[in-house]
């Protein structure tokens, strides 16, 4: 097992990563102060764990809470289940909620740990490859709103994160694809070491050859626990983890969520923020070639939807987070391994990345 630390003073975390973590309740119950745990999960997840998991809660009063599956779902009536379910089985400040799931349940999951009675613990069990090397790490919580994705949330640390890596053997292709969009974007944004190593052990990643998959989960979650640590509330350099997700939000805004993966949408979201950063003379034809084969090879597409126009993308680009005043900031490339945030991009060369031909099909 490695396990890693999110230093963030007294609100400082593990994260541990191993074969076989979910049969360690030795693991989970060092982070349990009360005899209250809320396992929440969705209807995908339940009948693949749950049954499993439950198991190592002997002793505990237990409450369980099955979500419906998706993106789709993770809205205020969605969360108002985990509410309803800690109310009627009278669940104190002492419960903690445990998120077991990918992204879109630990993001509800710690959301509702925020606002339960003011405050509860939660630990985050996460089951997806995206959720395991981003969402579950950092303490970002939310729910969707039909205008924007993630516009209703806290930041909210958790107690550990736990990190089964053999949960990844049930996933779909297309998620573990997704999970390595985000692995990429760290090499993209703060490590050409690592991005060279992702590339080289690529067909090993998508197979998930354990001393790989192992391997890639922790130096992702070590890049991004070094951001966290020094800019929890994305003052400044965290918004740098949003390397393609400005494009990428809008795409999963206009198609509908859950029709793109989250992932995919990041994949093609990097490969616009690419292009872009060529644009504007920071990164060489032959570097932006390079980093699109590499997303490519990951099994991500590499162009935004065909139906969608510059100007969806500029009216939902407009209700980014990272909107401050009314200007749009991005994040760009000077050099792979190196990111920026700017507002200081050529309005022009803007409009000539959202009308380029992309290399490939989209989905
Ligand atoms: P997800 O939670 O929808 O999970 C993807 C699918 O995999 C779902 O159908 C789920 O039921 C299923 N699944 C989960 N674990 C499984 C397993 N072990 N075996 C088989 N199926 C399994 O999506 P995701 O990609 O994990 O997460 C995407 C979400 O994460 C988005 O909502 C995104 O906004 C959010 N996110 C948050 C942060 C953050 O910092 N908080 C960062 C990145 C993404
Ligand atoms: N996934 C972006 C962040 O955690 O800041």
């Amino acid at each position: 097992m490695q396990q890693l630390t999110v230093e963030l003073a007294d609100r400082s975390y593990p994260i541990y990563i191993g074969s076989g973590l979910l049969d360690q309740p030795g693991l989970l119950g060092s982070h349990l102060s009360g005899k209250q745990v809320c396992v929440v999960t969705d209807d995908t997840v339940a009948p693949l764990y749950l049954a499993r998991f439950l198991g190592s809660l002997a002793g505990y009063q237990v409450e369980q809470v099955v979500l419906p599956t998706g993106e789709a779902f993770k809205n205020w009536s969605t969360l108002q289940q985990i509410f309803d379910g800690l109310l009627a089985a009278r669940h104190d400040r002492g419960t903690t909620l445990i998120a077991l799931g990918g992204g879109v349940i630990g993001d509800m999951t710690g959301f509702a740990a925020a606002c339960y009675q003011r405050g509860v613990n939660f630990v985050q069990i996460p089951t997806t490859l995206l959720s395991q090397v981003d969402s579950s790490v950092g303490g970002k919580t939310g729910i969707n709103h039909p205008a924007g994705k993630n516009m209703i949330g806290a930041f909210y640390q958790p107690q550990a994160v736990i990190i089964d890596t053999d949960s990844l053997h049930t996933l779909p292709e297309r998620e573990i694809s997704a999970g390595l969009a985000e692995i990429i974007k760290y090499g993209l944004i703060r490590d050409r070491a690592f991005l060279d190593w992702l590339e080289a052990n690529m067909s090993a990643l998508r197979a998930l050859e354990p001393s790989a998959i192992t391997e890639a989960i922790a130096r992702s979650c070590a890049i991004k626990a070094d951001v966290v640590a020094v800019d929890e509330r994305e003052g400044g350099l965290r918004a740098i983890l949003n390397l393609g997700h400005t494009f990428g939000h809008a795409i999963e805004a206009h198609q509908g969520y859950g029709r793109w993966l989250h992932g995919e949408a990041v994949g093609a979201g990097m490969v616009m923020a690419l292009e872009l950063s060529r644009r504007s003379g920071w990164l060489s034809q032959s570097d932006y070639d390079h980093a699109v084969k590499i997303i490519r090879s990951a099994g991500l597409p590499v162009a935004p939807p065909d139906n969608m126009t510059a100007d969806d993308f500029m009216r939902l680009m407009a209700v980014d987070k990272k909107v401050v005043g009314g200007q749009l900031r991005l994040v760009l490339l000077r050099q792979l391994g190196e990111a920026v945030v700017t507002a200081d991009f050529d309005v022009a060369a803007l409009q000539a990345t959202l009308h380029s031909e992309y290399p490939s099909e989209p989905l």
